[in-house]
């Protein structure tokens, strides 16, 4: 088959999008053989694929999945899985953070990071929003401490969300210029830098992405990630690692700013043994749709080997919460795996898990995050599927359960839900809306 034979469903009648999904899908051909490009050009009329990973600390048994539809472990990590069910993110596993939307071409990037990560690295994530890349390693590596920021103020809010919803106490955010980030100078072990990209390789995931494909996209693309790879070059200590990727098709975003990188900068690229689904190009790796099981993305691992001043980092120490280490600031307290003093200079917008609920509609004086985090401390009550269905849909459930009245951890098949007041027989609602 050719490209000029293939169907493009909705866009059959329209030249100038055929001629960019030419233009997009010949972009694979300095790195993709006759075959691989076929297996390509077949692929791009299918729908995307549906994947997300699981989070072990909410979900505990992975047979609690075995209800979802068209069910299956991806055969590389262990933590990503794909589907065919309609409607997963709006369900109680998406919503009580048992599982975290994403495409499996972008968590099996943390797969293979995983291994080279130095313990208890200090992690920055550069374009950080909705947090995936950070999210999908910190689950596989939770003594990591991630610094994540974004641009986008209202993408670092969803972020934000995202890590609550999961528990996760390991992240903080910020959402300031790279110029402002630069100032902490060469102290992370680890920089993801997912850039901002033209966005071909996500033509089946997102239709206007072949629209609105021009080299002028792609132009002002590479120029915001020269300036990205030089600030993560600033923040990267000697023989930290550099992880840079973009979700473009383009030699331009994706080879050819490595090759200046290294022509600049004093770094060497880690050859990865990656899965034969997996392209190797001229440097670093593509992900491509009906050769890998997932959507297009191309990443590159770098090491360092250039002196930086070291920088010593002023560790501060945690108080203690309901026995649990956390750290005061402005009035609250906030679980967290560590806090560095330096970090303290930039504007931060999550810290870790909040514990005192300063919600003027609070319900109750520890957040739902909090009380998740600490759920054990509570005597539980098991429900139904149904009934934690309806608890996130903001109704109150009725119990017959011969229990005293108090505080309950509502949990379904040991996936926690939330911290509930049984008042006579029946399960007050403490979601805060916004969860609901
Ligand atoms: C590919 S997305 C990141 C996806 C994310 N890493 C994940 O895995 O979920 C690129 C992000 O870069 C952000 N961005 C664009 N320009 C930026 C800049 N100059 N500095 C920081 N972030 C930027 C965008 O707001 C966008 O959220």
């Amino acid at each position: 088959m050719t490209t000029s034979t293939i169907k493009y469903h909705t866009l059959q009648h329209n030249n100038s999008l055929e001629d960019n999904l030419k233009i997009i899908t010949d972009l694979v051909d300095s790195y993709l053989n006759k075959n691989q490009k076929e297996k390509f050009l077949l692929s791009v009329n299918d729908n995307k694929t549906h994947s997300f990973i699981i989070n072990k600390s909410h979900l505990v048994k992975n047979e609690n999945l075995n209800i979802i539809q068209g069910l299956r472990k991806s055969p590389l990590d262990e933590i990503t899985y794909y589907h065919d069910e309609q409607g997963l993110g709006n369900s109680i596993f998406n919503k009580s953070g048992a599982i975290y939307m994403m495409d499996a071409s972008s968590s099996i990037i943390s797969y293979y990071l995983k291994d080279y990560v130095k313990e208890n690295g200090l992690v920055l994530d550069l374009c950080a929003a909705p947090g995936g890349k950070s999210i999908s390693l910190s689950l596989q590596r939770d003594d990591l401490f991630f610094l994540c920021n974004d641009i986008s103020f209202s993408r670092v809010i969803e972020m934000k969300k995202n890590f609550n919803r999961l528990g996760l106490k390991n992240m903080i955010s910020i959402s300031s210029k790279v110029k402002e980030i630069e100032k902490l100078n060469s102290i992370f072990d680890l920089v993801i830098l997912d850039a901002p990209c033209s966005g071909s390789g996500m033509i089946r995931k997102d239709k206007k992405m072949i629209k609105d494909y021009s080299s002028r996209k792609v132009e002002t693309n590479v120029l915001i990630q020269k300036e990205l790879l030089s600030c993560a070059n600033k923040l990267l200590k000697n023989n930290g690692l550099l992880l840079y990727s973009t979700c473009s098709f383009n030699v331009k975003e994706n080879e050819e700013q490595i090759e200046e990188f290294i022509s600049k900068y004093n770094y060497e690229v880690i050859d990865i043994k990656v899965d034969e689904s997996i392209i190797k190009g001229k440097h670093g790796y593509h992900l491509i749709p009906g050769i890998f099981d997932g959507e297009g993305i191309y990443f590159c691992l770098l090491r360092k080997k250039e002196a930086s001043p070291s920088i010593p980092l002023t560790s501060i120490r945690l108080t203690e919460v309901e026995g649990i280490s956390s750290f005061q600031y402005k009035n609250n307290y906030y679980v967290v795996s560590r806090m560095y003093k330096e970090l303290l200079s930039l504007p931060l917008l999550s810290i870790g898990i909040k514990v005192l609920d300063d919600d003027t509609y609070n319900k109750h004086k520890y957040t739902h995050e909090f009380n998740t985090y600490i759920r054990d401390k509570y005597p539980s009550i098991n429900i139904s599927l149904e009934d934690a269905t309806k608890y996130f849909n903001g109704e109150k459930l009725s119990t017959n359960l011969n229990l005293k009245d108090g505080y309950y951890f509502l949990n379904y098949n040991e996936i926690p839900i939330s911290l509930s007041n049984k008042i006579g027989n029946k399960l007050q609602n403490l979601l805060p809306k916004r969860l609901r």
